[in-house]
């Protein structure tokens, strides 16, 4: 299991608009050794203003996407053996501790239980990070950063961060942008014009009023681009819609002919 790593200059850094304070949170935490925890739904931007950071600050970025697989061997490392030999070969996050980079877990909380053990010594003021099998304790280069990212909007008590492990980082919460803020950000993402994206905007925040009724979760940043990216494209609008904004989110025939109508109601 690689992280992938970037390492990009400030100046071609990815688009990011931030809604608030994040930035400079984010870097008085980097400057002050301190973990950070993404909180917030899917699709909304954490992923993205990471990688803005890391580019911003000048630092390579391990990224590390977690599922219910990944163990502690996937990001500390393990033996390999190549050609008649057993080589130890590290993970993401042990070349992120060697190298002083950040290392991004995102959706931490679908690792398995034994990652979260491994990152509270990470987040003491030693930093360090225990690798059992070679017996080595490693100290964090200056400059490694851990950030972490979770939804806590899924209801699932398994699925849940403990209180032991929140209170290690520095926490900033993500939420879908302002009306406004999207705008700017899917007429960037998707090259559709600001005019033509307002509706779209529009309906996502409709949509996402009718979370916790009829669906689990509203409809994403990341959904409304993929929709303004196929109507830029030429494709009918409804089509879009349906495709990129109405069938993501849900099986349920009832609830999508619900969800039809009120794209009908906005636009006619
Ligand atoms: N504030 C923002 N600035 C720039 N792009 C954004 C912003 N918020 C969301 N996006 C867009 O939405 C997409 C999905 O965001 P992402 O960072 O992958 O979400 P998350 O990691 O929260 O699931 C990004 O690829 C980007 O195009
Ligand atoms: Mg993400």
């Amino acid at each position: 299991m690689d992280g992938n790593i970037t390492l990009k200059g400030a100046a071609d850094a990815p688009f990011y608009l931030p809604q608030g304070d994040e930035c400079d949170i984010f870097t008085a935490a980097s400057e002050n050794d301190l973990p950070v925890l993404l909180k917030g739904p899917t699709g909304c931007g954490k992923t993205r203003f990471v990688a803005h950071m890391a580019a911003r600050l000048g630092r390579p970025l391990y990224t590390v996407a977690c599922h219910d697989d990944l163990s502690a061997a996937d990001l500390i490392g393990r033996y390999l053996l190549k050609g008649g030999e057993t080589i130890w070969v590290d993970g993401p996050l042990t070349r992120a501790v060697r190298e002083g980079a950040i290392c991004y877990l995102d959706e931490v909380v679908e690792a398995r239980k034994d990652v979260t053990v491994v990152l509270h010594p990470l987040t003491d003021d030693r930093r360090f990070l225990p690798i059992d099998r070679t017996g080595e304790e490693l100290e964090a280069a200056p400059g490694f950063m851990l950030v972490a990212s979770y939804n806590p909007g899924y209801q699932n008590i398994l699925k849940t961060l403990k209180p032991s492990t929140r209170q290690r980082f520095v926490a900033l919460e993500f939420d879908f942008p302002s009306q406004e803020f999207e705008i700017t950000v899917v007429a960037r993402e998707s090259g559709l014009s600001e005019d033509r994206v307002k509706p779209l905007v529009r309906l996502a925040n409709k949509l996402r009023d009718l979370k916790g009724q009829d669906l689990e979760e509203g409809v994403s940043t990341r959904l409304v681009i993929y929709a303004a990216t196929l109507i830029r494209q030429g494709m009918p609008v409804d089509r879009a819609i349906l495709a990129a904004m109405i069938e993501p989110l849900s099986d349920d025939a009832d609830v999508k002919r619900g969800l039809l109508d009120l794209t009908t109601a906005i636009f006619g």
